[in-house]
């Protein structure tokens, strides 16, 4: 089993970055292959039905969509923009369902999301689930938000907590 984790955000000091390296520590405790995507090649442009026409599914999402076909689990790690999901994991996520059998199709996700934010991005996840479930993935029930996100919160959560997040859908 691997598993890919992809996060939304290519902020320098993203808190979502830091997110997905906590959620990659855990997983490798737990002798768990993990694909830390890294977020600068999350290079989504607006998706755009004439650029599409005349070029194609750009290359960085071809390997994007490489990326979850290799997997057994894609873990999303999620900001939250004004409720919902960010821009740029939305046009990822619409780019990759333009090839050829789309790659979510029966795939297990798992949602995550941190903010500094009292509710720690539940509302993105929310929106995300929906998006996810209109491919066919198999989202987990349960979602690792970390509320009030910063270094300390994100180290601090707790690790059976992420293990069982981890396992969900073996
Ligand atoms: C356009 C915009 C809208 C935002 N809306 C929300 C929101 O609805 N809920 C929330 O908790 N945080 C919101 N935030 C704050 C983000 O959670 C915060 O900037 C976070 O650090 C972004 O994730 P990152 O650190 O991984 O880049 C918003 C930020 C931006 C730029």
């Amino acid at each position: 089993m691997s598993i890919l984790i992809l996060a939304g955000s290519s902020r320098k000091e993203s808190l979502n970055k830091k997110l997905q390296q906590r959620i990659a520590e855990r997983a490798k405790a737990l002798d768990v292959a993990c694909h830390v995507y890294p977020a600068e090649e999350l290079d989504a442009p607006m998706y755009q039905g004439d650029y599409e026409a005349e070029h194609g599914v750009p290359a960085s999402i071809q390997k994007l969509v490489t990326a979850i076909r290799d997997c057994s689990k894609v873990v999303i790690v999620t900001p939250e923009y004004n409720s919902s999901v960010p821009p740029l994991l939305k046009n990822a996520i619409d780019w990759s369902s333009r090839v050829d059998q789309q790659p979510w199709k029966g795939k297990t996700v798992l949602l995550a999301g941190a903010s500094p934010g009292r509710l720690g991005a539940m509302r993105a996840m929310d929106h995300l689930r929906a998006v996810v479930m209109n491919l066919q993935a198999w989202v987990a029930p349960m979602f690792a938000s970390c509320p009030n996100a910063n270094d300390e919160t994100i180290q601090k959560m707790d690790d059976d907590f992420l293990k069982n997040f981890l396992q969900q859908g073996d």
